[in-house]
């Protein structure tokens, strides 16, 4: 199946499953214990149901937002996601120019296979980097550092990753770090030729921000990726480390892995500008409640103060505008645009983002709306709820 003929998320999922071998497939696609919070995250917006004012005139659309200071051309951006050279050899640097040419912003995560700076030379799009509390607190500084002079817009730190989720597809394919050729997964790796092949021409995979702090790097250790990362966080951080990386960065501060309202409460505290609103993807905690469950609550702790983002669950427009209705600021994406990736590289991340803004475009129109600011709670209701 061709790009062109994926009509949807759903589309490029299942091409990016042809393409991608077994273990890098379901460390993408795969959750925590029995996947509730992974599959609830976006079967939840089922539970909301839209309540369209027509005869507006919607001859123009307007998709433009701010959100974390910057100006968007539509109200989605792309969240921290790990290791992009696993789903294709152009890795970070791809999905950075392709969410520069949609109109939106760029979240590095620090488990990058590209480095700080060398995003920032790929595009000079808005970038947000996401950090982690490290045991060595040399190299959160040290990453603050990079950020500054690389002249990113925005950092957020995740607090959800005191210990590893318990990711069982990765242990049912060994997926480990770096990908391995091992007789387990040998097979899978040789019936998918084009991948491998490009994982061969391209072997310099490693974790670009760490590399050359000894014994940081991933080119020896064939460990999971979170056991690697859980293993370099410091599970003992709090607050007060949060807020120590908010002045130091001195910046647009979010936190990312807020589940309730108080934390919420607890990031303004700390001086945070947003809060975005993740259960990891479903991927740390399962059984925590779908995003857009627990997205009211924290909007109404703190949604005229920072930003509220919404990050779960999305693979259409209508969850964008859910979220919206319910007062999120905007939305972010993880998955739906790494399936894109998968798929086909810059291509493919290109696609994912112009299918979702379409979507949104026309569900506006549908809707009776013409301005994000016109997405208002009026526009919703709970499913069997009367207003
Ligand atoms: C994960 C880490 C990389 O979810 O955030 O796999």
């Amino acid at each position: 199946m061709s790009l062109d003929r994926c009509h949807n998320i759903r589309d490029l999922r299942a091409k990016a499953k042809r393409r991608l071998p077994a273990p890098i497939f379901h460390y993408l696609d795969g959750g925590a214990d029995d996947e509730v919070t992974l599959r609830r995250n976006t079967e939840a917006f089922e539970d909301y149901e839209l309540v369209p004012n027509l005869l507006n005139d919607t001859s123009t659309i307007d998709t433009k937002t701010n959100a974390l200071g910057v100006e968007l051309d539509w109200p989605v951006f792309l969240s921290p996601t790990g290791m992009s050279k696993l789903f294709h050899h152009t890795g970070e640097a791809a999905v950075a120019r392709a969410a520069h040419k949609a109109g939106t912003l760029y979240s590095l995560s620090s488990l990058s296979t590209t480095s700080i700076e060398d995003v920032a030379s790929a595009t000079d799009g808005p970038k947000m980097f996401q950090i982690y509390v490290y045991k060595d607190r040399g190299l959160t500084k040290e990453f603050i550092e990079r950020c500054k002079a690389a002249k990113y817009d925005a950092i957020c730190l995740t607090i959800d990753v005191p210990v590893p989720g318990n990711r069982e597809r990765d242990l049912v394919t060994g997926m480990t770090m770096p990908p391995k050729f091992s007789l387990g997964s040998l097979f899978s790796f040789a019936t998918h030729p084009h991948w491998s092949l490009n994982a061969l021409r391209n072997p310099n995979f490693d974790l670009a921000n760490v590399s050359q702090h000894k014994g940081l790097g991933i080119a020896d250790k064939q460990i999971s990726p979170i056991q690697y990362l859980s293993s370099q966080i410091d599970s003992s951080m709090t607050w007060k480390d949060a807020e120590w990386i908010a002045q130091e960065w001195g910046g647009r501060f979010l936190v990312k892995g807020v589940h309730s309202a108080h934390d919420a409460i607890k990031a303004t505290e700390i001086g945070a500008h947003g809060v975005m609103v993740s259960n990891h993807g479903g991927r740390q905690l399962d059984g925590v409640q779908a995003c857009i469950d627990a997205l009211p609550p924290i909007v109404e702790a703190v949604g005229d103060k920072i930003d509220v983002i919404l990050d779960g669950g999305i693979r259409r427009g209508t969850h964008v505008i859910k979220a919206l209705a319910l007062g999120a600021t905007a939305c972010s994406i993880g998955r739906s645009y790494v399936y894109g990736l998968g798929a086909g590289g810059q291509a493919g991340v290109e696609k994912a983002l112009n299918l979702l803004r379409t979507e949104i475009e026309r569900d506006m129109a549908l809707l009776g709306v013409t301005k994000i600011s016109e997405i208002t709670r009026d526009l919703l209701v709970k499913r069997g709820v009367s207003r």
